[in-house]
């Protein structure tokens, strides 16, 4: 077969990214411009403001990464997340890829975002292949995925509130930690102790795959709460550390009982959370006492970047998947 090298583009939040990435699982460029430090100062991402600046550095951030692979006559075809995501965030990568494939005369391939970060981890172990079970835990959505093959996915449970990236940045928040949450938190939580404090778990003992957060970000901001009125001395550390034990413990819970029911051979993790070390660690114990194979994306791949939009849409093309220029970005999508 040959060589196809992909140009993709993702801007589904605050990472303004592109990438080319040859036959799916060959990294030949990447540029990435993140936002975080525009949207620390007010706590989160301000999806105005994330537009506002994908618009400002896409035509940068592509040429970096166009450059980067030897200029656009190397390019085969070109990727995009059209959802879901932050509609007007999406839209910026949308209208630009269309004018690119259209300039270009090449072809556009939609990409769920969701399956992106899934493909993280064929780019990070080129020897995976479907089918395996992935988790996907980012700041938008939490969901244990069936792969079936390269194009198809069966989602077996999800969030019912919160995505467990949200819980995390919202009890980061409340410690007074820095946007973004997540890797501060990893941070404190490795001076802490993980057994000082028990917070509940939701659904323990129900026979569905889902998961939910809120109840156990609740718990947390009510005993901080409750600290506070007590002028109860504690130690931040310790709180980050349970938590995200808690978290943990669910996730790996669920995302094994589900490997169990589909007798998986290989299991996947993938999305901002996946970067988490704590959290990587209790998977890698439970796969240790399983016997389970498991794959992480590097954590650079972890977290919102073009990479795996490129390796996605690579598969993608090759399903015979294109859009039109009337491709349109979708804040909410099915997998
Ligand atoms: O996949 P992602 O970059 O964007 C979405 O698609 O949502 O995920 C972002 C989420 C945020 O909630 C962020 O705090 C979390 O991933 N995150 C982490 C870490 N790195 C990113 N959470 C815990 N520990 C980390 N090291
Ligand atoms: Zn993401």
């Amino acid at each position: 077969m040959e060589d196809l090298n992909i140009l993709a583009i993702e801007t589904s939040c605050d990472e303004t990214a592109a990438a080319v990435v040859r036959n799916g699982r060959e990294v030949v460029s990447q540029a990435l411009y993140t936002q975080i430090e525009i949207h620390k100062e007010y706590g989160g991402v301000v999806p105005e403001i994330a537009s506002r600046n994908h618009v400002k550095k896409l035509p940068h951030v592509v040429e970096a990464a166009v450059r980067g692979a030897g200029g656009f006559e190397r390019i085969d075809a070109v990727g995009v997340t059209n959802g879901p995501g932050l509609v007007g965030a999406l839209l910026t990568g949308v209208s630009y890829a269309k004018g690119l494939a259209y300039t270009l005369e090449k072809p556009l391939v939609p990409v769920h975002h969701i399956a992106g970060h899934i493909c993280a981890n064929y780019v990070s172990h080129p020897e995976l292949k479907p089918p395996f079970l992935c988790l996907v835990a980012s700041g938008g959505h939490t969901q244990i995925v069936w792969a079936e093959n390269y194009t198809e996915y069966e989602t077996l449970g999800r969030t019912r509130d919160d995505a467990a990236g949200e819980a995390i940045d919202k009890v980061a928040r409340v410690l007074g930690l820095p946007y973004p949450g997540g890797p501060n938190l990893q941070e404190l939580a490795k001076r802490g102790d993980k057994t000082k404090y028990k917070f509940p778990h939701s659904f323990r003992g129900e026979d569905h795959l889902d998961f939910s957060f809120s109840g156990l970000k609740t718990a947390v901001i009510n005993l901080l709460h409750k600290f506070g009125q007590q002028g109860q001395e504690y130690k931040k550390e310790d709180v980050a550390a349970s938590f995200l034990k808690n978290v943990a413990d669910t996730l790996v819970k669920n995302t094994f009982e589900a490997a169990r029911r589909m007798d998986a051979r290989a299991l996947a993790v993938a999305g901002g959370v996946s970067a988490n070390e704590q959290i990587r660690a209790a998977f890698e114990k439970k796969a240790k006492e399983t016997g389970t194979a498991l794959y992480f994306p590097e954590p650079k791949y972890c977290t919102d970047n073009a990479v795996m939009i490129a390796s996605c849409a690579y598969y993608e093309f090759r399903k015979g998947r294109r859009a039109g220029l009337d491709l349109n970005a979708q804040p909410v999508m099915e997998l």
